[in-house]
């Protein structure tokens, strides 16, 4: 392996039905590439119904890979019961994504944006003015990846987040996955787990950064991840930038509380 590139080691699992049950990415050096294959391929196993687990390793040359800054992050506290639209609204009213887009929005990550009602397998781009759906695999949306902390930047980015309450790996890895989305010139980022249990979720922009909510997601809602466009002419280069180029997310992180 020369040494001037750099790897990117992906895994993913799968149930007995097929269905996704875990994935994660790494960008390292060479002679980091067998411990993280192995630490992911650990991950993946320990899914209880995991019976098909896939590591995936291929580099490209260090100069072509970009740094780019972390989002900061805000821990948002809404009083018991408000309403999450109390942030969203002016949040994306200065972005410019309209009333009936964020509706569009919040409406399919309630209830899927798949005629099946299953989560898609990536995000959905929507128009910021119409909130029409512009990406073009309807069940599978866009998925971001090639995207890792640089190597200097993934202790310290892990150490502020726990120091801060935030140590979930859910944090971690959404708020690497955020500041890509950000940089690939996404307006507004929605997200809600699609896993049943964890209801927190977050808003990003590259304006206001990753702003956290501890309760965004209502039972039973189906989840996912919405990503604003300004427009259909936008979304060819989004698309390239969050699947094809490679980024490593500088420091700082930083972390703030904010009542709201
Ligand atoms: N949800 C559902 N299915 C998924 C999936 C997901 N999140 N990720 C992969 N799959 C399944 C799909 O069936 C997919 O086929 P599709 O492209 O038709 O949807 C198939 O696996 C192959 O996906 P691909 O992305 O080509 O696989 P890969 O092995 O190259 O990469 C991941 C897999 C999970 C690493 C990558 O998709 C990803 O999500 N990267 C981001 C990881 C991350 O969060 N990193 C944080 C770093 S701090
Ligand atoms: P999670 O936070 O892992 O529960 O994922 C929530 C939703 O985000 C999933 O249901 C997918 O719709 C979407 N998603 C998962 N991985 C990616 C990705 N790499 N890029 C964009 N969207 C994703």
């Amino acid at each position: 392996m020369p040494e001037d590139w750099l790897y990117s080691v992906r895994m993913r699992a799968a149930d007995p039905a097929g269905r996704h049950l875990s994935g994660a990415e790494r960008i390292v050096e060479e002679p980091e590439v067998p411990e993280v294959a192995a630490q992911l391929l650990a991950r993946a196993l320990d899914r209880g119904s995991v019976v098909e687990a896939r590591i995936s390793v291929d580099g490209r040359e260090r100069s072509q890979v970009h740094s780019i800054p972390c989002l900061p992050v805000t821990d948002v506290c809404l009083p018991p019961g408000a309403d999450p639209r109390l942030l969203l609204g002016p949040v994306c009213c200065s972005v410019e994504v309209s009333p009936s887009a964020l509706d569009a929005g919040l409406r399919g990550l309630r209830e899927g944006f798949r005629t099946d009602g299953a989560p898609t397998r990536g995000a959905v781009i929507l128009d910021s003015i119409s909130g029409a759906r512009l990406d073009p695999h309807l069940e599978r949306g866009v998925r971001a990846r090639h995207f890792d902390y640089s190597p200097t930047g993934r202790d310290a980015a892990r150490k502020t987040l726990e120091e801060a309450g935030l140590g979930h790996f859910r944090t971690f890895e959404a708020l690497a996955l955020a500041s890509k989305v950000a940089w690939s010139g996404v307006l507004l980022e929605l997200c809600w787990s699609d896993d049943g249990e964890y209801r927190p979720g977050y808003i990003a922009t590259r304006q206001h950064g990753y702003l956290r909510l501890a309760e965004f997601k209502p039972a039973g809602a189906v989840g996912g991840r919405v990503f604003f466009a300004e427009g259909p002419q936008a979304v060819p280069e989004i698309i390239r930038r969050l699947e094809e180029e490679w980024t490593l997310v500088e420091p700082p992180v930083r972390v703030v509380r904010r009542e709201a």
